[in-house]
């Protein structure tokens, strides 16, 4: 005989799961953000320098290029909170934009790595800062900088 009540129980717990380490989460996606502006600056130097070298681009772009899809992915809800995070309630109250935020970041990376694919210097710079602009935008929006 099926017992309803722990099933129901069961199904609740699945339904939605506590974040059990908010503070891991909010320390990995910083990682990440963190690898990402090693990234722009990398490749912003190269502009700087004189005679840039397309393969900084492609490795650069391509670090973006991965990361930029699974951004969405390190704000599950209840990781907003804790003396450490920059990320804004908005966040999770304005959902529709932040994915449109994200959104836009990943399509400027993308289009990014495919410039740098490519030998057209000029094209790659306006593709960095039409990306560089994407993640202005949404920290503009979402990120609170308190250091
Ligand atoms: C869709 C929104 C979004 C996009 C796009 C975005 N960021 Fe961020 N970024 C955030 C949020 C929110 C935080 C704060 C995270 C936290 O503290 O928990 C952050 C934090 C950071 C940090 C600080 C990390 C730390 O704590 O040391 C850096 C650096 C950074 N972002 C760089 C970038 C760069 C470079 C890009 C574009 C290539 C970018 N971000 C794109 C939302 C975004």
């Amino acid at each position: 005989m099926l017992k309803p009540l722990p099933l129901l129980a069961i199904l609740l717990t699945m339904g939605a799961p506590a974040l059990a380490q908010p503070a891991k989460v909010i320390e990995a996606r910083q990682a990440n953000f963190k690898a990402m502006g090693r990234a722009m600056k990398a490749m912003g130097d190269e502009f700087r320098g004189g005679s840039p070298d397309i393969a900084v681009f492609r490795t650069n772009a391509a670090t973006l290029n991965r990361l930029a899809p699974d951004l969405p992915k390190w704000f599950p809800a209840g990781s907003g909170t804790g003396a450490k995070t920059e990320a804004k309630a908005d966040i999770w109250s304005k959902p529709g934009d932040f994915a449109k935020a994200a959104a836009n970041f990943a399509a400027a990376a993308n289009a990014l790595n495919t410039a740098a694919a490519g030998t057209d210097i000029a094209a790659v710079g306006a593709a960095l800062r039409a990306t560089g602009g994407t993640c202005k935008a949404c920290h503009d929006q979402f990120r609170e900088e308190k250091k």
